[in-house]
């Protein structure tokens, strides 16, 4: 009983969707999480890199100084998958310190946690601690492309199929046959191959490609043409096959 008493509380950890660009689609759960809690992990590419999650989110943190780098590097999962779960695990480990020294821990990620997001692996490490862990949506990109272009994503009995272009071709190829709606994510790893998939499927007016979504930045691509180029990271492409795009 003493012991239990004695025993400190851990803290929680948060992880937070901040959306795609703009500050203000972040929930209004979400910047309560953000201003009360004792620290905000923001992860970067390199370390003193910047953070485009904390860019959205930074004017919701009132004090700037509980900002935490965590270093998560872009490498391949399927080429450099453990060195990557070794960063992980690193980073697993910094933050249950701070969870027991009772501190409650946000960590801000771009879009909605649940999609491609580095937040998910390292959740995955702290479940497995007997850690509190709380996952706040945010909007994801492709939703807010669709928001922002006045498009459905799906309407009636459509589907809708959600790829990465870092996948294999032929899960590529499966994906765009199956459904009538498709979203392609990081297309920009292979931009040029799937302009030419689209002009071979007679799909080459069928596409929008939005970068940027929520930016200053933001463009709008829908010549082909340009989609054969050089394109930004934060890239997504949503191919409609049976709805008038241009
Ligand atoms: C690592 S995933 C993160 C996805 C994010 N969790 C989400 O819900 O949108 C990165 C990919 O998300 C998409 N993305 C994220 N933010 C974007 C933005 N502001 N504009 C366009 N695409 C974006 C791009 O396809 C990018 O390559």
């Amino acid at each position: 009983m003493v012991r239990m008493m004695n025993a400190a509380k851990k803290g929680i950890f948060y992880g937070i969707g901040v959306g795609p660009g703009d500050p203000d689609l972040l929930t209004v759960k979400a910047a309560k999480v953000l201003d009360a809690c004792d620290m905000v992990i923001t992860p970067v590419k390199k370390m003193g890199s910047t953070s485009v999650a904390f860019e959205i989110v930074k004017s919701h943190i009132s004090d700037l100084s509980k900002v935490i780098e965590m270093n998560f590097p872009m490498i391949s999962l399927s080429q450099e998958r453990e060195a990557l779960q070794k960063q992980w695990q690193e980073n697993a480990d910094e933050i249950e310190v701070l969870l027991n020294q009772g501190k409650d821990v946000a960590f801000i990620t771009l879009g909605d946690p649940m999609v491609f997001s580095t937040y998910s692996y390292v959740m995955e490490y702290l479940l497995k601690r007997d850690i509190e862990v709380i996952t706040l949506s945010g909007v994801p990109s492709f939703c807010n492309l669709g928001a922002q272009l006045n498009i459905p994503l799906t309407q009636g009995e459509e589907s809708l199929g959600i790829v990465a272009m870092t996948q294999p071709i032929e899960e590529i190829r499966a994906i765009l046959d199956a459904h009538q709606n498709i979203v392609v994510m990081k297309i920009s790893a292979n931009n040029a191959w799937m302009a030419e998939e689209l002009e071979a499927r007679g799909l080459e007016k069928s596409f929008v490609l939005v970068s940027n979504i929520g930016m200053e930045t933001q463009q709008v691509v829908r010549d082909i043409e340009v989609l054969k180029g050089k394109i930004p990271y934060l890239s997504t492409l949503l191919i409609k096959k049976n709805y008038p795009l241009q």
